[in-house]
């Protein structure tokens, strides 16, 4: 169990007001922030993670009652979605205010508004009192960080302070939601799942790009969608078996003595160069499996076979990470 260190928030804090980046942990993925009205500041997370100054970021509050400071509330639905999931893993797309740098943005006039649940998220954000903007903390492309080691791994040297804690309990992003005609519409699917939206009375879209590529020519209701994310360097394939057998019959179709499986126990007596279970329950594989894709790539496999899982529930935003991560390279049998 991670004890609160004070000391260290308030080293955090500081380096905020001195302008600076700091990365904190939530309990979807690290996150890697600065102050959210200033745009020089901002503009250094773009520079650390190498990310298109196209894709926006999303604001973290220490509380519901301070989203009236940075954005709109414009309706019923978006005030049952904010009372039902915040805090917790779960991003709105709201009306901004003049007040968030439009770097934070990029020049869209909404902006993702998250109050994250986990207690040294909360505390760091309550004594910094500002908005802190952050998209996870990776290199653009690269899995979302889960654990500090990752981390260190990817930005050594470029990040002027870590909060250290502990492994994320959640381990893939929030759910990102956004009425649109009327209609929660999930633009990048979480741990809060369609399935909970509906549970409260409200009917819940997918946007067209949680499952599928999107062509960079067409408006995109969540730029995130359109780059290439989650990547290992290794070639991967995607499989998914509507049963035991069918998935046995594809990992035989594909395997060589020099694939690496990740996948559950099902495939752990295939022969391959490595077997690398990624859990038993959806919760285990979405907890681990970032840390898995960044593992790959040290057997210098000629393929990584992936075991997909059903497209429901949190089995969804499993699917939308592993698609991304082998360039949609995916057979379902
Ligand atoms: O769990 C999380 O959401 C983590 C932790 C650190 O809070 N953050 C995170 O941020 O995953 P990032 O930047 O990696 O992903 C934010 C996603 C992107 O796909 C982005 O395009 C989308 O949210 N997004 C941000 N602002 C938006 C807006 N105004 N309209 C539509 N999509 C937006
Ligand atoms: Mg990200």
């Amino acid at each position: 169990m991670l004890v609160l260190n004070e000391q260290e928030l308030d080293t955090a804090v500081e380096e905020i007001k001195k302008k600076n980046i700091v990365i904190f942990p939530t309990e979807t993925v690290y996150g890697i922030g600065a102050d959210c009205t200033d745009s020089n500041a901002v503009e250094k997370i773009f520079i650390a993670k190498g990310r298109p100054n196209n894709n926006p970021l999303i604001v973290h509050l220490s509380d519901i009652d301070k989203i009236k400071d940075y954005a709109i509330i414009e309706n019923d639905i978006e005030r049952k979605l904010i009372e039902s999931f915040m805090p917790g893993p779960f991003t709105i797309i709201l009306k901004k205010k003049s007040n968030i740098s439009s770097f934070v943005t990029c020049g869209l006039d909404t902006v993702g508004i998250r109050i994250p649940s986990n207690e040294i998220a909360h505390k760091f954000l309550e004594k910094v009192g500002v908005g802190i903007a952050a998209p996870s903390a990776n290199l653009s492309s690269k899995p979302s960080g889960t654990n500090v080691q990752d981390i260190i791994n990817d930005f050594d040297g470029k990040i002027d302070y870590i909060i250290e804690g502990g492994e994320s309990r959640v381990g893939l992003e929030s759910t990102v939601v956004k009425i649109i005609n009327g209609i929660p519409t999930i633009l990048r699917p979480g741990f809060i799942t369609k399935e909970d939206i509906e549970s409260l009375g409200l009917p819940c879209n997918i946007g067209s790009g949680v499952l599928n590529k999107v062509d960079n020519n067409e408006k995109v209701e969540s730029p995130g969608v359109l780059y290439k994310h989650y990547a290992p360097n290794s070639k991967c394939l995607l499989i998914y078996g509507t049963n035991k057998d069918n998935l046995l019959d594809l990992v035989k179709e594909f395997n060589t003595d020099n694939s690496v499986i990740v996948g559950s126990n099902t495939l752990k007596d295939i022969p391959c160069k490595q077997f690398i279970n990624y859990g038993n329950s959806l919760e285990e594989i979405a907890h681990s499996i970032f840390t898995i894709l960044r593992s790959v790539d040290k057997y210098e496999p000629d393929l990584v076979i992936i075991e997909g899982v059903e497209k429901k529930g949190l089995g969804l935003a499993i699917m939308n990470r592993l698609l991304r991560s082998v360039s949609f390279n995916y057979i379902e049998k």
